[in-house]
């Protein structure tokens, strides 16, 4: 999604802009000279973390590209609506919702037939999801993998899907009418929420449930929208004026789920990018932009905890898969023991490996990592400090009770989550309390303001 061309020049250019300034300063000085000295030294320091952050790849995010509004207007709908769910008791944003930083603040999702929002939503006559719902921000075309195991990727270079849907996957896909539509990675992901039993399909009883594979759960979703027999019979007139807008020219029964997927990601993509925290800022050219301690952490982060090795590009993610022994609580995606990547590529070292997670607007997205198991950023960075001391120690304490109560503490799981570990996770950091502090306030300096109050209708 980024352009990546030209980082170093732009990152000298910015040095050259900072000493320019600096030298500006010096010239009209009818200041006295004394306040020029710790101007010099920031100077310093910030050349040095503008050169760390440049090895690392992270670059001011810029807008992504203009989205034709009517898929925009289309996809809002379609996102807001319960209609997309089996029993019409669920929409994608009861998970990913403004008033959850497009999230739902949840450790592991609440699927369909919970009741509540957010950090009030209970199980009731539903279940838990076995992961935690990642943010949304800044996911357009760029992203080539979603979902905390990579179970959906899109190759941008040949279009090629892989996904669970093996008719949509390949060169010359089953199904190209659909997998046609699916012109990104995050359209391809928007197909799947309404095919799972546990987040949106719902019990057994209703149509999207009753259909026999995910192939007829989209065709009823669509027979629900926009109705069949060339939008005569059944559908939703207001969906018809949507879809006929946003696709014009093309006859109802042409249109597949697949359309409505990529006007979602429309929306997503127009309504949750974020790239102007105080970090792109700084990357712009503008050093007031970073306290002093949001540098020192970024120095560090880059630095000596290592964290830039995974965390790197301008979303800070390599969207690479890597263990970290983050603690295991909820359903879990095999039975509790939740194996990550594994169980998408069987092979052995993606046991308990895990998408690097982008940390823009981290500071917004509690709780953290793949079950949800932290609800601080400082709890995070202390599990980082040391990762078996904080795996071993890993009770749950401060989770709601009834994940707390899912706490897995088999000494076997926790054993091999540490085996599973990347080595550069494994010997212990040796940070005091006011590095810690110092990561939290860089990770904290990835936030755009405006993504601090998201309009709820996503407009
Ligand atoms: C029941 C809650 C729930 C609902 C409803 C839901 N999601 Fe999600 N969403 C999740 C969870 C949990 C994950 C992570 C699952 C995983 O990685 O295994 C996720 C993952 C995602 C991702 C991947 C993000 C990333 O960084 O990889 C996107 C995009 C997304 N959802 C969009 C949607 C859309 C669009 C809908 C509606 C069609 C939707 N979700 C409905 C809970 C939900
Ligand atoms: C070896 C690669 C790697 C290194 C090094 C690394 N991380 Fe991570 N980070 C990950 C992965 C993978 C996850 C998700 C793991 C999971 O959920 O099981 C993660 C999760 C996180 C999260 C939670 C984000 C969320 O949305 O849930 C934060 C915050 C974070 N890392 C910060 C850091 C900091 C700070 C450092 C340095 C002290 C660091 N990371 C070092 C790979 C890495």
């Amino acid at each position: 999604m980024r352009n990546h061309i030209g980082k170093s020049t732009r990152a000298l250019a910015l040095l050259l802009l900072f000493c320019v300034a600096e030298s500006c300063k010096q010239q009209d000085s009818s200041t006295d000279a004394g306040a020029l000295a710790p101007l010099l030294l920031g100077g310093a320091s910030d050349a040095q973390l503008l050169g760390a952050l440049n090895n690392a790849g992270v670059t001011a995010l810029s807008a992504p590209p203009a989205q034709d509004p009517a898929l925009v207007a289309l996809g809002r709908s379609l996102f807001f609506d319960k209609e997309l769910s089996g029993d019409r008791n669920i929409s994608c944003s009861t998970c990913h919702s403004p008033a959850g930083f497009t999230g739902d603040a949840l450790s592991t999702s609440i699927g369909a037939g919970g009741t509540g929002e957010n950090q009030l939503r209970v199980v009731s006559s539903g279940s838990m999801v076995a992961r935690n719902a990642p943010p949304l921000f800044n996911l357009g075309a760029g992203n080539t993998r979603m979902f905390w195991d990579g179970r959906v990727s899109r190759d941008n270079a040949t279009g090629a899907l892989t996904t669970p849907e093996s008719t949509l996957n390949g060169i010359t896909p089953a199904r190209a009418d659909v997998a046609s539509q699916l012109t990104s990675a995050l359209a391809a992901q928007a197909m799947f929420p309404v095919a799972s039993d546990v987040e949106m399909r719902g019990a057994v009883g209703n149509e999207i449930r009753a259909a026999a594979d995910n192939q007829a759960v989209w065709a009823a979703l669509m027979a629900r929208l926009v109705g069949t027999n060339n939008g005569t019979t059944g559908g939703m007139a207001a969906y018809r004026s949507l879809f006929s807008a946003a696709y014009p020219g093309v006859a109802y029964d042409d249109l597949n789920f697949g359309h409505a997927a990529r006007a979602i990601a429309a929306f997503e993509t127009a309504s949750y990018a974020a790239v102007h925290s105080p970090l792109d800022e700084f990357l712009r050219g503008n050093p007031n932009a970073l306290s002093a301690d949001a540098k020192a952490g970024g120095l560090l982060f880059f630095g000596r905890a290592g964290c830039g090795g995974c965390h790197r590009g301008p979303l800070l993610s390599d969207a690479n898969f890597h263990g970290i022994a983050a603690p295991q609580l909820g359903p879990g995606a095999s039975g509790g023991d939740d194996q990550g990547r594994f169980l998408i590529s069987g092979s052995a070292n993606d046991n308990y490996h895990f998408r690097t997670p982008a940390l823009r607007n981290v500071e917004l997205t509690a709780p953290y990592t793949h079950a949800g198991a932290y609800t601080t950023l400082a709890a995070v960075i202390a599990h980082y400090s040391d990762t078996a001391t904080g795996l071993r120690n890993y009770n749950g304490a401060g989770l709601r009770a009834d994940y707390a109560a899912t706490v897995d503490t088999n000494a076997s799981h926790i054993q091999a989550r540490l085996n599973a570990r990347d080595p550069r996770v494994v010997r212990p950091l040796g940070l005091n309390a006011t590095e810690q502090a110092q990561i939290e306030a860089f990770l904290k300096s990835l936030t755009d303001p405006s993504a601090r109050n998201l309009s709820p209708d996503g407009n």
